[in-house]
């Protein structure tokens, strides 16, 4: 009569296949944590970074408003709101501001109004003038001549506390409709 055998204990894995188990789900782990910030960085950034750029369009200070003299037209530089410190010079903007009396201003894009080139103000002849085309403007920025379809573009303009400030960071054009 035989007897009957021992129990049997099953046989414990082998530790390679432990490992080998072990390395494969850290590694399918941090694959998925490194696919997981890939997709969830650009949908974070454009939900955060807004609030951190500065405003594209912004009241810009052009200075004091008193400083202008009535019946003088001049040429002022400012930097774009919406640039960044590394942006050079190509961050630099211009206008010009026309005093037309004490507390009144025209604030004029120094782009032509035919294909942008910058215009220049003749205090002599009271006339702005493209250098590109020939386009001539008047003192109050309307069209005189040349190819350009319309006046030169305006800034909205006004005095906050006594300084005289233009909305800008985008420069007027035709896609404003002004
Ligand atoms: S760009 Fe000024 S006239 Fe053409």
């Amino acid at each position: 009569m035989s007897q009957a055998p021992e129990s049997i204990e099953a046989p414990s894995p082998a530790p390679a296949n432990e490992n080998r188990r072990g390395f494969l789900f850290a590694a399918g782990s941090t694959l998925m944590a490194i696919g997981g910030v890939l997709v969830a960085a650009p949908i974070i950034g454009a939900a955060v970074a807004p609030g951190l750029l500065p405003e594209k369009d912004q009241w810009i200070s052009l200075g004091a408003a008193a400083n202008w003299m009535p019946g003088t037209t001049v040429l002022v530089k400012f930097l774009n709101p919406g640039g960044a410190p590394d942006d050079g010079i190509t961050r630099e903007n211009a206008c010009y501001v026309r005093c037309i009396e004490a507390g009144k201003f025209q604030v004029f894009a120094v782009n032509c109004a035919h294909l942008g080139c910058p215009v220049e103000w003749f205090a002599q002849s009271r006339l702005f003038m493209c250098p590109c085309h020939g386009g001539v403007y008047y003192e109050d920025g309307s069209r005189a001549s040349g190819p350009p379809p319309r006046g030169l573009f305006e800034f909205s303009w006004r005095i906050q506390d006594g300084t005289l400030e233009i909305f800008s960071g985008r420069l007027p054009g035709l896609q404003e409709g002004t």
